[in-house]
């Protein structure tokens, strides 16, 4: 969550973070990147940028490459609250972490503080994690502190080489490694907290003498021990810090990520009936004793009131539930406000600008659109009500039809408070209906009805007394 108060914190020095965003993904055969890439609502690479914001970090520079523009465009969308503490920079070839840091240096130049530096498809790290890095530094007055793991597998990963006294000496890279080096177990995630300045001048002193002729990031490490001020370390369970590099580890992020939030919700009094089969956007927010079914997913900028009830299999984006609304079963909500203890679905649709008021009953098939109802109105059956205003009290009889659109231009259906609509009519807008009029079943309203007053427009019924149909010529063969 992007609340402003996490951000309270009070670190001893300011900080800032280098996000490593640059690196194609070659696994997730895709043509977007891979920090673009959702995961539940929202770019990939967002999230650990949104980590070091609620961390302390005051500004954040991603480091993009591939597909530049299309990530900076998924990361700013990802947290617009967040964009103008955003900055990015280019990283045009991938020549390694050290070199992906060093293309940030330029926009950091006057920055004197603590710089956290994370991976883009590093998505779960929690900002507690992060907090414990910077408590690890400072307790150990190290220039550098680091998020190490214990991964079932450490093969391919950077290994700790500790002293006797258990001080950190090194990182080696698995290509660089003795068989030796190869038995430990602990790895480098790749998490760091260092302090700019140390960072800057020790980046300058890095050679390339290693298996990949690349600058090591992890050459840090032994710099510092040389400096008798050895890295802190925090470690972290595998799953927080493992990185995301294929389809199948995006959607084992998903479901971790999913369980966080849900955990999150129910602990918060929210009861979610079968927590496997409903997703919801970390950016939602859930009052408490609201229930959740089965399938249900909750996206985007959604707020659910207190007490609300949500049926199964109803997909709500972008809206705001008020108290004790009931949503029944596969019910579709996008950029709608309802109103409290409102009742919508089964099988109904609110699309953008759908502003309910309170107690409004919105039925089984019944679409919504840039449609303001107010208090306690009804549609309860079969209607599509587009670009209108209804008053309190309406009632809107099944198979009601706004005809807002003549091929050219939109326009409003307006019916007053306390009118009648009866079943099966139409309102040709533009078009004003006055306060508790009556429509007749079947009207097709193409003219303004005064208040109080009554308006038919239907063929009328003919009725042929005592009619025979002409007898059938009988078929032949
Ligand atoms: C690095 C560490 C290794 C650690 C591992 C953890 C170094 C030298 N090694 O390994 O000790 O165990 O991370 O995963 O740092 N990236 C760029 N630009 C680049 C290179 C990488 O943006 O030029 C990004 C990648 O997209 C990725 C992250 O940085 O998100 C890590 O890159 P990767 O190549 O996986 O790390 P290694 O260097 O193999
Ligand atoms: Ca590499």
């Amino acid at each position: 969550m992007t609340s402003p108060s996490t951000n309270s914190i009070n670190p001893t020095a300011p900080l800032a973070a280098i996000v490593l965003c640059a690196g194609q993904g070659t696994r997730m055969k895709s043509t977007l990147p891979k920090v673009a890439h959702p995961l539940l609502g929202r770019a990939m690479g967002s999230y650990p940028l949104e980590r070091a914001f609620e961390a302390g970090a005051e500004r954040v520079v991603a480091v993009t490459g591939h597909g530049a523009s299309q990530v900076e465009a998924a990361l700013l969308r990802a947290l617009p609250s967040r964009a103008p503490h955003i900055e990015f920079a280019l990283q045009a070839e991938q020549l390694g972490t050290a070199h992906a840091v060093l293309c940030a240096q330029s926009a950091l130049a006057d920055f004197k503080g603590d710089v956290f530096i994370l991976y883009g498809d590093v998505p779960l790290v929690r900002a507690e994690t992060l907090r414990a890095l910077i408590d690890a530094k400072t307790a150990a007055q190290s220039p550098i502190a680091l998020v190490t793991t214990l991964p079932a597998d450490p093969t391919g990963y950077g290994r700790i080489v500790r002293d006797e006294q258990g001080a950190m000496r090194r990182i080696v890279e698995h290509r660089d490694a003795s068989p030796g080096e190869l038995a430990i177990g602990e790895i480098n995630a790749g998490l760091y907290l260092v302090s700019a300045s140390f960072l800057w001048s020790s980046l300058a002193r890095l050679d390339r003498n290693n298996a990949q002729n690349e600058l090591y990031l992890t050459d840090l490490v032994r710099l510092a021990f040389e400096a008798d001020t050895p890295a802190a370390t925090v470690v972290a369970d595998v799953g927080e810090v493992s990185g995301v590099n294929d389809r199948v580890e995006l959607a084992r992020a998903t479901r971790a990520l999913q369980n966080r939030i849900n955990e999150r919700h129910q602990r918060a009094g929210v009861t979610i009936e079968l927590s496997d089969t409903v997703l919801i956007d970390e950016s939602v927010e859930i009052a408490p004793d609201v229930t959740i079914e089965a399938n249900v997913r909750l996206k985007g900028d959604t707020r659910i009131g207190r007490g609300a009830h949500i049926g199964q299999g109803s997909v709500i984006s972008d809206s705001t539930v008020g108290e004790a609304v009931e949503v029944r079963p596969y019910s579709i909500f996008e950029e709608a406000i309802v109103g409290e203890a409102a009742l919508i679905g089964p099988f109904a649709r609110l699309r953008p600008g759908s502003e309910l008021a309170a107690r409004v009953h919105v039925g089984n098939f019944v679409e919504t659109k840039k449609a303001r109802v107010g208090l306690g109105s009804k549609a309860n059956h079969l209607s599509y009500l587009g670009d209108c205003d209804i008053g309190a009290g309406v009632n809107v009889g099944a198979g009601t039809i706004t005809c807002n659109y003549d091929g050219v231009n939109k326009h409003r259906t307006v019916l007053g408070d306390g009118v009648f609509v009866g079943s099966d009519s139409q309102f040709v807008a533009p078009v004003n209906v006055g306060k508790d009029a009556y429509i007749g079943a079947g009207s097709t309203i193409t003219e303004d009805v005064p208040e109080g007053s009554l308006a038919i427009g239907r063929g009328r019924q003919v009725v042929k007394v005592g009619y025979r149909p002409e007898p059938k010529p009988k078929s032949r063969g």
